[in-house]
């Protein structure tokens, strides 16, 4: 019988190294020709993880999210578009109003929006003015208008060309001024420079795509309305698609990969789950960019008691590589600390994908509420039959066969406050992992990594012991 190990059956042997600094090892990852990710880490598809704020805060890490499938498409394009329009250099389609908007109807947008700027045009789209909260904070005549309001045209500073970060920030020095406009030579309003989207852009750690803006990922499945849900994300700017079911190798999903590459060949796909060398051939064969592997290693996974499926997490990974050649491979599902991911991508994998890890933060779906005097979230897992059926509520989509729980229902996690800490502390462990095994990036740590397989006496010695602590 083949034997299988996960996380807990074997540590990283450490190696000579010549890393003098852990801030200098680069743990990016490539895993497409436009997803370069800083920190090796993608949020999980799940509803009690990944929705915009998620994904907003896993991108500005280096990260990536996965906007969860769980829901309408409308919901979900929703959470795409907020994720692109979060921070982008020069905001293509700014708000606009006319010169006869009260100030009644600004404040409404002010509050719909979250903005507080907005661009005064005429009927052919030319710029008149700009009206700010400085300009109407303190007027009190809720019917004037915005062009008794504005700053008008005359007064900006505009720019007639799009002009790059450099300039930008020359002209934000000079004029001190928070927006710059940009337009054509008649005045046609073709984009806006804000100070705030100009700050973000100074963030080099930040997963973006060309135009600058965050990068966001969203799943889809294989039945229903899969397809349409796919054209609906691509039209709403999705970076990638994740085909996200729990067997990736049925001959069903193998087919969706097939068609969705077909259809989409310009947007990179991820597809899985897997745990053998044939499931991440047969998806890399049907046109997969990137493979997810994982069956039933993850928190709020039943499969393996229920269906007595699966493959211990780091074998599974080490065969998906074997299988996936050089297709980028995502481990996906049991990760506890910072630990199992150096030990995943040691394994092979390019990128880890978490749920447990992220929920219960500020940016995870879900209130905070207070269980035997803690703070906890809500988090189930997506094969439960409570998310089976808030998806068919949600979606309206109709179903004769219901399946049985392969996740559990009702979950909670300690509440942890910001997503961002917890990914700085896994970024720092990373790199500590990096250093012990000699690697200065993921070429050299897939090359000196060296696992050896412990005992439960390794086990109880790796973990802290003995010694009373609060932590
Ligand atoms: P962690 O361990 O990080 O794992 O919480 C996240 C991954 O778990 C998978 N997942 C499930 N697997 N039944 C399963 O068998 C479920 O109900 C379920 N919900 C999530 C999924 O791959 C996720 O990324």
């Amino acid at each position: 019988m083949k034997e299988g190990y996960s996380f807990n059956d074997v540590l990283l042997i450490p190696k000579r190294s010549k890393i003098d600094s852990r801030k200098d090892i680069d743990i990016s990852s490539k895993l497409s020709d436009g997803i370069i990710l800083k920190l090796p880490i993608i949020s999980a598809p799940m509803d009690t993880v990944t929705e915009a704020d998620m994904a907003i805060s896993m991108a500005r890490n280096g990260g990536l999210g996965i906007i969860h499938r769980f829901c309408s498409i409308e919901y979900q394009v929703k959470q795409v578009e907020k994720v692109k329009r979060a921070e982008n250099y020069i905001v293509e389609n700014p708000i606009k109003i006319s010169p006869d908007t009260t100030l009644k109807e600004i404040k409404q947008k002010a509050q719909e929006y979250h903005f507080n700027t907005f661009l005064v045009v005429d009927q052919e789209d030319r710029l008149l003015g700009l009206i700010s909260k400085r300009d109407y904070a303190l007027e009190e005549d809720e019917s004037k208008l915005a062009k008794d309001l504005m700053t008008p045209f005359e007064k900006l500073i505009v720019s007639y060309k799009n002009i790059t970060l450099e300039e930008a920030k020359e002209i934000f020095k000079k004029y001190k001024i928070e927006k710059i406009p940009i337009v054509d030579k008649d005045r046609k309003l073709k984009g806006l420079i804000t100070f705030k989207d100009f700050e973000y852009s100074l963030n080099k750690k930040a997963t973006r795509d060309k135009k600058g803006r965050l990068l966001v990922g969203a799943a889809i499945g294989i039945k229903g309305d899969y397809l349409e849900r796919a054209e609906e994300l691509v039209k709403s700017g999705v970076d990638v698609l994740c085909i996200d079911v729990a067997h990736g190798h049925l001959e069903k999903a193998l087919r969706v990969v097939k068609q969705i590459k077909n259809r989409f060949p310009e947007i990179p796909l991820i597809a899985g789950n897997i745990a053998t060398e044939e499931g991440a051939r047969d998806l890399k064969e049907a046109g997969a960019d990137i493979i997810k592997v994982g069956i039933g290693p993850g928190s709020a996974c039943t499969t393996r008691v229920v269906a007595g499926v699966g493959v211990p997490q780091i074998t599974a990974i080490q065969l998906a590589r074997k299988g996936a050649g050089e297709t980028p491979i995502i481990a996906d599902g049991g990760c506890r600390n910072s630990g199992d991911i150096v030990k995943a991508l040691a394994a092979g994998a390019n990128a880890v994908m978490l749920g447990f890890l992220l929920a219960g933060t500020d940016e995870s779906p879900g209130e905070i509420f207070t269980m035997k005097d803690k703070l906890v979230k809500y988090f189930r897992g997506m094969a439960s039959s409570s998310a089976y059926k808030s998806k068919l509520e949600k979606t309206k989509e109709e179903s004769d066969y219901q399946p049985i729980d392969e996740g559990i229902n009702y979950g909670f996690v300690d509440y942890k406050g910001s997503v961002s800490k917890i990914l700085e502390k896994l970024e720092k462990g990373i790199r500590s992992g990096f250093s012990y095994c000699g690697a200065s990036n993921l070429k050299e740590l897939w090359k000196n990594a060296e696992f050896i397989k412990i005992t439960e006496a390794g086990l109880f010695e790796s973990y802290p012991h003995d010694i009373k602590y609060l932590d």
